[in-house]
């Protein structure tokens, strides 16, 4: 990945190695805990970002299908909310999907996808920079929750985040908070939030869309066992865990777990893990959000919603935001 500093024509993509540095300290450090958890970041390496991408498909997965939805039934008026000229940035952009559906509206001076998955972002950079030969593109492998210091030499227009896909639920609402204030420091006063957000519903539905009947989503979760495996020289037997998914009615939050099949020790790379049976690893929270929770939230961080454009069975909501003046 080294040699992938790269920039030719309207294109460049800068690694800033989100994974290097400190990552197996990190990880055990959270493997140590009990409960026993894992960042839901370590998912994304080549083959997770692919199994997600697989998971937007589903038939039960209802959030993508529904938010794209809403972004190309409303383009035209997203487009108006945010301003053309801007400079596009999108954290966790994954394929860039729905940034395509509003490109053409949004005509902005630059788009800045920014993701941890390294491989999995050149490639989908590399396609859209084809794809829009008028677009300036400059893909950043970055962890979203550490600096944004990479924006600083990113050109001065006006600013507008896209933060779509309900990627703010896989944030514990304090971090959430924090997220948001982070974004109305870079966008200030003149920029704006574009931001996807999945509703609290009825936990048939929800259950539903983390547990499929092909299993893909198992297979996401699972994918960080093996993920373990290389980065921690690991030895970590897929068939020894299981999926678990449920909506956690209280807290509003889809739990996503890994649990230990059977009583079993685990060599992390000299360090010995040990495993009961039953005993989970918590890999993921998906936080739902009532749209006045959603509001309350983004009230705490210093935004304000403008406007927001939701499906008509209030799945899924998709929400401009400004900084508080
Ligand atoms: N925006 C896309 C993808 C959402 S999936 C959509 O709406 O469909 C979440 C994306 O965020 C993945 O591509 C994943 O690789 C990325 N991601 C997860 N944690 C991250 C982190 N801490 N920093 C940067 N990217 C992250
Ligand atoms: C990326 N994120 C918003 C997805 C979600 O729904 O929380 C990740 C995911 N986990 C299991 N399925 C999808």
């Amino acid at each position: 990945m080294d040699q992938r500093a790269v920039r030719s024509g309207h294109f460049s993509f800068r690694d800033e190695h989100p994974n290097l540095g400190d990552g197996r300290t990190e990880i055990l450090a959270s493997l140590r805990e009990h409960p026993k958890r894992l960042d839901p970041k370590w998912f994304y390496d080549e083959r997770g970002s692919v199994l997600f991408d697989r998971i937007t498909r589903l038939p039960e997965y209802y959030p993508t299908r529904t938010e794209m939805g809403i972004l190309r039934e409303n383009s035209g008026a997203i487009a108006q909310c945010c301003g053309v000229n801007s400079l596009l940035i999108e954290p966790g952009s994954g394929s860039s999907d729905k940034a395509r559906l509003l490109l053409d509206d949004l005509r902005p001076a630059a788009y800045v996808p920014i993701d941890i998955s390294a491989d999995f972002l050149y490639e989908s950079a590399q396609r859209l920079a084809k794809d829009y030969p008028w677009l300036d593109l400059y893909a950043i492998c970055a962890d979203f929750n550490a600096g944004w210091s990479f924006l600083d030499d990113l050109p001065p227009q006006r600013r507008v985040v896209f933060y779509p896909g309900s990627t703010i639920g896989n944030l514990e609402p304090a971090e959430a908070e924090r997220f948001l204030e982070r974004v109305a420091a870079v966008v200030g006063a003149d920029g704006g939030l574009l931001i996807g957000v999945d509703t609290h519903k009825d936990a048939g539905t929800l259950n539903a869309a983390y547990n499929d009947s092909a299993g893909v989503t198992a297979e996401f979760n699972t994918n960080m066992l093996r993920r373990l495996n290389h980065l921690l020289d690991a030895e970590f037997r897929e068939e020894a865990f299981e999926h678990r998914a449920f909506y956690n009615t209280d807290l509003r939050r889809i739990e996503m777990h890994l649990v230990s099949r059977e009583t079993q020790r685990v060599n992390c790379g000299g360090e010995v893990l040990e495993f009961a049976a039953g005993e989970t690893i918590h890999t993921e929270n998906s936080y739902k959000y009532a749209p006045q929770d959603f509001a309350q939230l983004a009230e705490r961080a210093g935004m304000t919603i403008e406007r927001s454009w939701l499906d008509d069975d209030d799945l899924f909501g998709v929400h401009y935001l400004r900084r508080v003046a």
